[in-house]
């Protein structure tokens, strides 16, 4: 089972995002288990200070290194370690899958200006960022970095929501979905899908998940060409 440790600020913004949906089934199937420490834990003094004035100066305050460091050292880590940031390298699927075979995900989320440099550098820990936008926390972040991870897990998904079909899963977009009706405000939907044929339909899927990546996301196509070769065939 993955254990997945997150240390926050702000453990109230993690409880109906784990208790709902796939992430909380599969918490109750015991596929996860979800820790939420409090990073005011890990404070001594009086008014749990997490966060003090930058070197150097400027507008903002800086997250201190101490609690973080002390939160990592009682979870003692048995698998990545995960600082939010938006300088961080960018999350992707390959990590989503690296760490659903994991034992523990350790997830730390920043706030306020930014969290001391020292943290990012502690032995172990990889900085990440889901996307080229800054968020205010790292909250948000990390439940969709949770959200990921634990949709891949062996059995979190049933079969009417599977992974492997979705976008990314083998380095292309997906082709786009329909259901009922056939033709809805004057837009019908495509003949293949239509058609019964489930040679026509897998062909004009992989036509479509093809057109799309290489329209939306050269950066993806190139990839997945190299890799498979202009052909799809590995
Ligand atoms: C206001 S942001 C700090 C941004 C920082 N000053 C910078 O420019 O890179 C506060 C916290 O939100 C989180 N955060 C913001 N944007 C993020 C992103 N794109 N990906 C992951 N975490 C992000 C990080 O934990 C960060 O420490």
């Amino acid at each position: 089972m993955l254990r997945i440790d997150v240390v926050t600020l702000f453990p109230a913004l993690f409880e109906a995002p784990c208790a709902t949906s796939i992430m909380g089934r599969a918490q109750r199937d015991g596929r996860v288990a979800y820790r939420v420490v409090d990073l005011r834990a890990y404070t001594h003094d009086r008014h749990q200070t997490v966060d003090d004035y930058a070197y150097g100066g400027g507008a903002g305050m800086v997250m201190k290194p101490e609690p973080f460091y002390e939160a990592l050292d009682d979870l003692a880590p048995a698998g990545p370690v995960v600082l939010l940031s938006a300088r961080g390298r960018p999350f992707g699927h390959a990590d989503a899958v690296r760490w659903s075979l994991a034992e523990q995900l350790i997830l730390l989320c920043g706030h306020y200006k930014d969290v001391d440099q020292r943290v990012a550098e502690r032995d172990g820990v990889e900085e990440v960022s889901v996307g080229d936008f800054v968020l205010s926390g790292g909250e948000f972040a990390a439940l969709c970095v949770m959200d990921a991870v634990v949709r891949l897990l062996p059995g979190a998904l049933g079969d009417h929501e599977s992974a492997a079909t979705d976008s990314h899963y083998d380095g292309l977009l997906s082709p786009p979905s329909y259901t009922r009706p056939p033709e809805y405000r004057g837009r019908a939907v495509p003949a293949e899908l239509l058609s019964g044929d489930h040679a026509r339909i897998a062909a004009w899927r992989r036509a479509r998940a093809e057109a799309l990546t290489k329209a939306r996301r050269p950066d993806l196509w190139a990839r997945y060409e190299a890799e498979h070769g202009s052909d799809g065939t590995p």
